[in-house]
């Protein structure tokens, strides 16, 4: 099984990089292989549907990672109320042909209070129009979540990444023994 974590937050001190670090880190010890793309590491260009743009190698990277997925994890910062113009620039270069029928779960890294919410709401809605399969349990993480070196320290958050991550697993299997009972 192959799972794509997307990494939506493009900042250098990015908390959505660590909560998306969480992620892989519990699908490591679970043996699971991991396709990693980070927005602020793996620079795609603005879309704009040219040609010339689908040559460029992190396009090309992302494409055929999501092509390889049988699921995916992915992260976002909530700016304005939203997720991030980067990670929905990434999306804007793939479709229903890598997403379709595929589990997903979604986390945010927010600013506290109540965030956060918005940016999976409009996430979701993003990952409706790719027919993906999300999964209804989500996490959001606030600054509090993270000590002075950015790591991600939260218990409650850890476990609920673990439960979380257990889930998008047992889905995946399912979905794929129900495609293969089909296939024959
Ligand atoms: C441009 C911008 C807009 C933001 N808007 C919100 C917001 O609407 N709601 C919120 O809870 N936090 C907001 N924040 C705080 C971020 O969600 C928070 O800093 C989070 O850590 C961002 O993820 P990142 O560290 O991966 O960039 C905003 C931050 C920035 C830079």
């Amino acid at each position: 099984m192959k799972i794509m974590v997307i990494n939506g937050g493009a900042r250098a001190m990015s908390r959505t990089r660590e909560l998306t670090k969480a992620f892989e880190q519990a699908l490591t010890k679970k043996g699971v292989e991991i396709l990693p793309f980070d927005v602020g590491k793996d620079m795609l260009p603005v879309y704009t549907g040219s040609e010339a743009e689908m040559e460029t190698a992190t396009v090309k990277k992302l494409i055929t990672f999501a092509e390889q997925a049988d699921a995916f994890i992915i992260c976002t910062p909530e700016y304005h109320g939203s997720m991030s113009g980067a990670l929905k620039n990434a999306l804007d270069f793939l479709g229903g042909k890598q997403f379709k029928g595929k589990p997903a779960i979604i986390g945010a890294a927010a600013g506290g209070g109540k965030g956060g919410i918005n940016a999976l709401n409009s996430l979701r809605q993003v990952l409706r129009g790719l027919y993906t399969l999300a999964l209804p349990d989500q996490i959001v993480v606030d600054p509090e979540h993270f000590d002075e070196n950015l790591r991600l320290v939260n218990q409650d958050a850890l476990e609920r990444i673990e439960a979380m991550t257990d889930e998008l697993l047992r889905i995946t299997r399912c979905v794929g023994r129900r495609e293969e009972a089909a296939a024959k």
